[in-house]
């Protein structure tokens, strides 16, 4: 994919260290490792969550191995999924992972408008995405704006985002979130619980959000 750049942001920063061989240790260093010790949120709480709001007719972005979509236990077998993610190395191991679903895979950007998808999605998730994000909460404004844009009337925006603020309580984890934001992994040094919900009102109505160690957990409706 050609790089673009939006006022002066990479926004290819996030999702191009996730190669072949890195995913393959993905869910073992994300799932299995950082969530307990580094951030302080049990998996099972971020599988719960996404369980509690996913439906049949869901649209991922940020698929990264397929992990949440695969464990989903509301999905029925004629699920209408689709994966959508910058990276094709992500696109392809999610799709591969998720085959019985038979997904849709869009390669896009989350810094423009998604031009390839035609029927909404009545739920729409970005676990674990935004804290990869460069820039501001403009950025963060237009990226909920662009996917809400592809969801049903009333349908469902949700995810997960690490914060940078506070910082994580665990000596260990503020180690390795300082060192992700100095590599461009993350870019959440500025994002903190006000400045999630700011975001994403401008999108979103009867959003609710829970913190757990590091964790925001997010819903909201389409307006
Ligand atoms: C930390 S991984 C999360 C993977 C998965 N959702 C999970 O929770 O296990 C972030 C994902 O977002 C994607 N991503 C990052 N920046 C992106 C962008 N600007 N546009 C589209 N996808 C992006 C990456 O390629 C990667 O698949």
């Amino acid at each position: 994919m050609p790089s673009i750049n939006t006022d002066n942001l990479d926004v290819n920063s996030g999702h191009q260290v996730y190669t072949p061989k890195l995913l393959r240790w993905y869910d073992l260093i994300v799932h299995g490792v950082s969530n307990r010790w580094f951030w302080s949120c049990p998996t099972q709480l971020l599988e719960a969550w996404f369980d509690d709001h996913a439906t049949n007719n869901h649209l991922d972005i940020g698929v990264g191995t397929g992990f949440f979509l695969d464990r989903c236990s509301v999905f029925s077998p004629d699920a209408r999924i689709g994966l959508l993610d910058a990276n094709p190395n992500c696109l392809a191991a999610a799709a591969k992972r998720i085959e019985r679903y038979h997904p849709e895979t869009i390669q896009a950007n989350l810094a423009e408008p998604f031009e390839q998808l035609t029927e909404p999605f009545t739920s729409v998730s970005l676990m674990y995405v935004l804290h990869c994000l460069p820039g501001d909460q403009a950025f963060r404004k237009r990226v909920i704006e662009h996917a809400s844009a592809v969801l049903t009337k009333d349908g469902k925006l949700f995810g997960a985002t690490l914060l940078g603020k506070p910082s994580p309580t665990s000596w260990l984890g503020r180690q390795v979130m300082a060192s992700y934001n100095r590599k461009g992994i993350f870019g959440n040094e500025q994002d903190t619980l006000e400045s999630l919900k700011e975001v994403l009102e401008t999108s979103l109505v009867d959003i609710e959000i829970q913190q757990v160690g590091s964790v925001a957990l997010f819903v909201g409706r389409n307006s």
